[in-house]
């Protein structure tokens, strides 16, 4: 697969906001959306864009099991990051919750699927062994994962250990998918996933199958 490789990571914001701000003139569009460290530029550019989000529904990819209100859950990163900052309704952005069939039955029809990747290779908190047949779902997160977010806690032992995710088969029945790269330390795992074997111990991998990605790095 084509990995294309940008200048810097402003330029990954710009170019991810450019398919962003398509996707905003569907009528009632659907995003999927990721946290992380990687699309902070994307979310600064899209603020700077001052564009409509009144009739957008956007569902992201995971939250840890912890209180919402908790400054390090992805509700309180996406509410800081962006959706305090447009004007999409309150009502109109979800992140998965239990029973995840209710949440499951939300999903559907996804215009655009924004993901990053984790270092062992992982999408949202689908970690390495994850059925590509997966919904979303409870999950315990692995040692690599705890580790690689201790960074926005205190201490690794208050990372959650648990997360809930969106499935692989769920991601991949949005019709477009972009995958964003930050770091040399991610293009390893990128090129295995993107030009390796298919296979559930790389759950990347997966987007080999879809018909519709595109793959953005910067270093
Ligand atoms: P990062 O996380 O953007 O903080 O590197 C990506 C991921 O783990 O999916």
């Amino acid at each position: 697969m084509k990995i294309n490789i940008l200048k810097n990571y402003w330029e990954l914001g710009e170019v991810v906001s450019d398919i962003v701000e398509h996707t905003l003139t569907l009528p009632e569009p659907k995003l999927v959306l990721p946290t992380g460290s990687t699309p902070i530029s994307l979310y600064k550019e899209l603020v700077n864009r001052d564009l409509d989000w009144s009739t957008t529904t956007t569902f992201n990819l995971d939250e840890y099991v912890i209180n919402l209100n908790h400054p390090h859950s992805y509700n309180s990163f996406m509410k800081k990051q962006l959706f305090d900052r447009v004007n999409i309704y309150p009502d109109n952005y979800h992140f998965p919750f239990r029973p995840t069939e209710a949440f499951e039955d939300k999903i559907k029809e996804i215009d655009l699927c924004i993901l990053g990747i984790g270092s062992n290779g992982h999408i949202a908190f689908n970690e390495p062994g994850s059925s590509f047949e997966s919904r979303t779902r409870v999950v315990d997160l692995s040692e690599q994962t705890i580790e690689d977010n201790s960074r926005f806690f205190d201490s690794i032992d208050e990372v959650p250990k648990q997360a809930i995710t969106m499935g692989l088969g769920t991601i991949m029945e949005s019709k477009k998918i972009v995958l964003m790269a930050n770091g040399e330390h991610k293009l390893n795992i990128l090129n295995v996933a993107m030009n390796g074997e298919v296979t559930e111990d790389i759950p990347a991998s997966i987007l080999q199958n879809h018909k519709n990605v595109k793959i953005y790095y910067c270093e």
